[in-house]
């Protein structure tokens, strides 16, 4: 029987809009704490309900957007390849995720101090191959890094729409052979490598993939996305897997959403690393 899967979150304390780093954010619309405490709280009860253990890093004033937990690192097996983020506003969460990820086992480390890096939200294995987004927030330099430190084949992908801004926003592998992608997220090039290389692609329609359809957690056959993706819900039903919805329209204002919040300490469903003994 396999371990049960296992997800970091940051409880939302000190969540808000106090800065505008990406396209959906504007400190004229700011977030109803309690509002995002509920939503953050129905989240992590359905990713408990589908199987999964949640450990918590602990909320830190002034730093908004530590609940996005997807940005901390990218993990393989005990390695975990630290953030370094783009905005300064950031900045400050690398070293409470490094203190976290250190204290619980895993060996931390980092990209050139010339090379921006955000974690899972830019690098998600699909098979043995990783896909990494750059251009918005992580850079392709840094990537090639990874795939070195992790021994694998990097796919950069060029993210070319504001509202798209880290891959996870636009594409997430479900299994080895299969994921989710919205098409207008890429460049032609993008969109070619995606199809050449995963077999199955569910492709999202412009009006789900803005209630960040893609932004989905994988939980064993279950995908947890927010409200709204009705259609992708339909799609992924008729494929044996298991949709479940949570509101979170909070954290859409900072340009987040299910899987922003998360980060797969094991091993995401489809890394291909992870089932090999
Ligand atoms: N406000 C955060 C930012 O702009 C949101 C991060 C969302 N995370 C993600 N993995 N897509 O950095």
């Amino acid at each position: 029987m396999s371990p049960k899967p296992r997800i970091l979150m940051c409880p939302p304390d000190f969540y808000g809009i106090e800065y505008e780093i990406n396209a959906w954010m504007s400190r004229a619309r700011p977030a109803e704490s309690a509002v995002a405490r509920e939503q953050w709280e129905g989240l992590r009860r359905t990713l408990e309900t589908a199987g999964a253990t949640i450990s918590l890093v602990e909320p830190r004033p002034g730093l908004p957007d530590l609940v996005f937990t997807a940005n901390a690192a990218i993990i393989y097996r005990d390695l975990a390849v630290l953030a370094h983020f783009r905005h300064r506003e950031r900045q400050g969460e690398q070293p409470c995720f490094e203190a976290w990820l250190a204290g619980h086992g895993f060996r931390v480390e980092r990209v050139p101090d010339d090379v921006y890096f955000e974690g899972a939200g830019d690098a998600l294995f699909c098979g043995d191959t990783l896909f990494a987004g750059y251009r918005m927030r992580s850079d392709a330099r840094g990537h090639q890094r990874i795939g070195e430190l992790l021994g694998c084949r990097v796919i950069p992908l060029e993210l070319v729409d504001p509202y798209y801004y880290h891959l996870d926003t636009c594409f997430c592998p479900l299994q080895r052979d299969t994921a989710i992608y919205f098409p207008g997220a890429f460049d032609d090039y993008g969109r070619q490598v995606l199809r050449e290389l995963v077999p199955t692609l569910i492709e999202v329609e412009e009006a789900e993939a803005r209630r960040f359809a893609c932004n989905a957690v994988v939980v064993g056959k279950t995908v947890v996305t927010n409200t709204g993706c009705t259609k992708l819900h339909q799609q992924l039903s008729e494929r044996g897997f298991t949709p479940r919805e949570t509101p979170l329209d909070e954290f859409v204002k900072a340009g987040g959403s299910a899987k922003c919040l998360t980060l797969r300490l094991d091993g995401e469903e489809a890394a291909a690393w992870k089932v090999r003994v």
